[in-house]
């Protein structure tokens, strides 16, 4: 159904260097990114997967771009185009450490570091105003609360065609576990899918994105 289509997938957290062995980062398994580029690819999609530092393991059979930082990120991104699609399911960290130090730093009598924070750039954001825009780009919003309010919100903020929308309150088990409950949302309203396994998700959202492309 994708045979030809190169499709792009951002997955896991980034990490943002507070020294060399420090850093700050969201809390993401990489599951699910991990799971739509399985998906992706078994529908024949040529898939490059540009992933943070995930506790779950690349799918094989796709091209795999390893990075940390979310500049690193962004780079990747824009490295891979042109491509048909793009999923952005990256949990990327809003902000890096301006004043990140380059040796480790030392516990001192003085008193503690104090971190100062710089914006990283908005991954899908950027790439939905791209020169060489895909034609179908879906970002993902966990929200807490207001889920849909906030991801349709979102959705004309990032300027993004879809966004796949998730409860991550911690009593849904949902952040780090193996299931999702997702509303996908378009320009043409709302669809609630019900309750199932990350897999699923993915699988139906690789569905959605080869009628889409086709
Ligand atoms: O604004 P928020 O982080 O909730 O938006 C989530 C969506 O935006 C996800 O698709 C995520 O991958 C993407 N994102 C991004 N670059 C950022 C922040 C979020 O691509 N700096």
């Amino acid at each position: 159904m994708l045979s030809g289509k190169r499709i792009l997938v951002t997955s896991g957290p980034t990490h943002e260097p507070i020294d060399p062995v420090r850093y700050i980062a969201n809390r993401s398994s990489g599951a699910q990114g991990t799971a739509i580029a399985t998906a992706l690819r078994d529908l024949g999609a040529d898939v490059v997967f540009v992933t943070g530092p995930a506790q779950v393991p690349a799918p094989v059979g796709v091209t795999v771009v390893r990075v940390e930082t979310a500049l690193q990120m962004l780079d990747a991104v824009e490295a891979a185009l042109p491509v048909d699609a793009a999923v952005m399911a990256a949990a990327v960290a809003d902000w890096r450490v301006a004043n990140a130090a380059g040796q480790k730093m030392k516990k001192t009598a003085q008193g503690f570091p104090v971190l100062e924070f710089i914006e990283n750039p908005d991954i899908l954001h950027t790439l939905s105003h791209h020169a060489r825009r895909p034609g179908l780009v879906v970002g993902f919003a966990a929200e807490t609360e207001k889920v849909i309010e906030h991801a349709t919100a979102k959705r004309a903020r990032k300027g993004c065609d879809w966004i796949v929308a998730n409860d991550v309150s911690p009593a849904t088990g949902i952040m780090g576990g193996q299931e999702n409950a997702v509303h996908l949302i378009t320009a043409q309203g709302v669809e609630d899918w019900p309750r199932m396994a990350k897999t699923e998700v993915a699988e139906r959202l690789a569905h959605r994105i080869a009628q889409a492309l086709a």
